[in-house]
Parts: structure tokens; sequence; C-alpha cells
């Protein structure tokens, strides 16, 4: 049976893997309103991911005899300046959930709680992943800062992202 301490903070990370998916949704929202379809689209597929964190999280709590309690989720931005901007705050977010994920293993080491560090060795590569997905885009959209119709090539090649399922990744 899991900890109090380590049921809570995973509850908060739950709830954190939502907000991502909320945050993205919301940028999805953006992409469609400055008609970047693809760059939508490639949100909708990061927001399945998210959604896929958050239900890892869920399935191991609840394998480990601790209860899951749903908290509210914040209200994410709407608009940023530029497609760039909200890019580069996926990024930043994905560097701060990195940062969220790094305190768990913290706190799992701390508890002296094994199983839990193990299970969120699995965030810990998938962290690196996030970061690099998101910072690729980043930075090739700095490369086409003032080349016209660059940045609708990116926007078709982000079109193209789909979302695999982890049973697909041999998960
Ligand atoms: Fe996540
Ligand atoms: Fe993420």
């Amino acid at each position: 049976m899991i900890g109090k301490k380590m049921e809570e903070a995973l509850n908060e990370q739950v709830n954190a893997e939502f907000y991502s998916a909320y945050l993205y949704l919301s940028m999805e929202a953006y992409f469609e309103s400055v008609n970047l379809p693809g760059s939508a689209n490639w949100m909708r597929a990061q927001i399945q991911e998210e959604l896929m964190h958050a239900m890892k999280i869920y399935d191991y709590l609840n394998e480990r005899g601790g209860r899951v309690l749903l908290k509210s989720i914040a209200k994410p931005p709407t608009k940023w300046q530029s497609p760039s901007a909200a890019f580069e705050a996926a990024y930043k977010h994905e560097q701060k959930v990195t940062g969220l994920i790094n305190d768990l293993v913290n706190l799992a080491i701390e508890e002296k709680d094994h199983a839990t560090n193990t299970f969120l060795q699995w965030f810990v590569n998938e962290q690196v992943e996030e970061e690099s997905s998101v910072n690729e885009v980043v930075q090739k959209l700095k490369m086409i800062d003032s080349a016209p119709g660059g940045q609708f090539l990116i926007d078709r090649e982000l079109g193209q992202r789909i979302f695999t399922p982890p049973a697909a990744q041999g998960e």
C-alpha cells in the first residue's frame, strides 16, 4: 500500500497532467483561430499524450491501494503573442513538468518507496522526449522567422503528427 505523502503528491501530478492537456487544448483552439490547422493537430496529439500520462498515474495509484482524488483544473491562458510564443510557452511548461517529476522521484527516494521510484522512471524518460519534441518545433519556427511561407510549411509538417497509443509503442 502506498504512503499518504506519496499518494497526495501523485494526486497532484494527476492534476498537473490534466492541466497540461487543458493548456494544450487551449493552444489548439488558439491555432485554430489563427488558421494553423497543422499546429492545432500537433496539439491534439499532445493532449492525448497528457491524458495518457494522467491515466497512467491514476491506474498506478489504484494498483497501490491509493485513493484517487480529483481536484479542479486551473484555467489556462487563452491567447499568445504569436504561434512561436505559444510553442515557447509549451516548451517552458514541459520544463516545469520535468521539475515536478524530479520532485516526485526525490520524494519516492526520501520515503524509501522503491516501487514508485521505479514507476516514475518511465516519466523521467518521457520528459526527455517531451522537452525535445516541443523544442524541435521552437527551433524550426526560429529559423523561419524572417522567411515568408516558412510558417505555412512548418504547419503542414506539424499536421502529420499522430498520437500513438502506448499499446502500439510496446509498453
Ligand atoms: Fe505529461
Ligand atoms: Fe508533457
